[in-house]
């Protein structure tokens, strides 16, 4: 079986988690983890779980100006961030606007700034709607998954990642990702 992560990412730490839940999910399923920049609905093609993910930005999913704004202050000779080399490309909006529809398994996540939801925002939520109007089969809640201030992700959640890619392996295919924790 086959499931694809789908990230979006301007300093990185979306593609770490992205890595880990496809670390996760390899419990269960050959696993491709793709940038949003090369994730063709062709990638799509034969899927049995999609994965989809992003940074939190203004609350929600990023947008082209949220993107600029991000670049440019990794740009800022005081910063040690850098950028991702597709960062200014297309985002996951972007990408799900020049896609069909997908009756596929499917499960969203967010990098975000410690705090409630509710005041940080989530852009997992916004993935979670967009992947339910592409006809996706949604099954589980979004998941966010923490950075710094100085957005570094937090260390204890590269493994929060794994595990949520191996339960999600397991919720999919029950039996074949037992024991997969380490
Ligand atoms: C322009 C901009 C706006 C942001 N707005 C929010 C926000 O509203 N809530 C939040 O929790 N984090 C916010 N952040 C922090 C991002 O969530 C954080 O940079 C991201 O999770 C890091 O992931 P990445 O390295 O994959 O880009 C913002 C970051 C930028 C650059």
């Amino acid at each position: 079986m086959r499931a694809v992560v789908v990230y979006e990412s301007m300093y990185g730490n979306t593609r770490l988690v992205a890595d880990a839940i496809g670390a996760g999910l390899k419990t269960a399923f050959d696993v491709s983890v793709v940038p949003v920049s090369q994730a063709s609905p062709a990638i799509l093609a034969d899927a049995d779980l999609v994965v989809v993910g992003g940074p939190t930005h203004l609350h929600s999913m990023s947008r082209a100006a949220t993107r600029k704004a991000a670049v440019a202050a990794a740009d800022k000779p005081v910063s040690p961030l850098n950028v991702e080399p597709d960062a200014l490309g297309p985002g996951l909006r972007d990408w799900f606007g020049s896609l069909g529809r997908y009756p596929v398994k499917a499960a969203a996540f967010d990098t975000r700034l410690h705090g409630p939801a509710a005041f940080t925002g989530r852009a997992s939520k916004g993935v979670t709607r967009l992947l339910r109007a592409h006809g996706f089969d949604v099954i589980a809640e979004p998941e966010s998954f923490l950075v710094t201030k100085q957005d570094r992700l937090d260390p204890p959640e590269t493994a929060r990642a794994r595990d949520w890619g191996t339960e999600l392996a397991a919720s999919v295919v029950p039996g074949r990702a037992q024991g997969a924790r380490s």
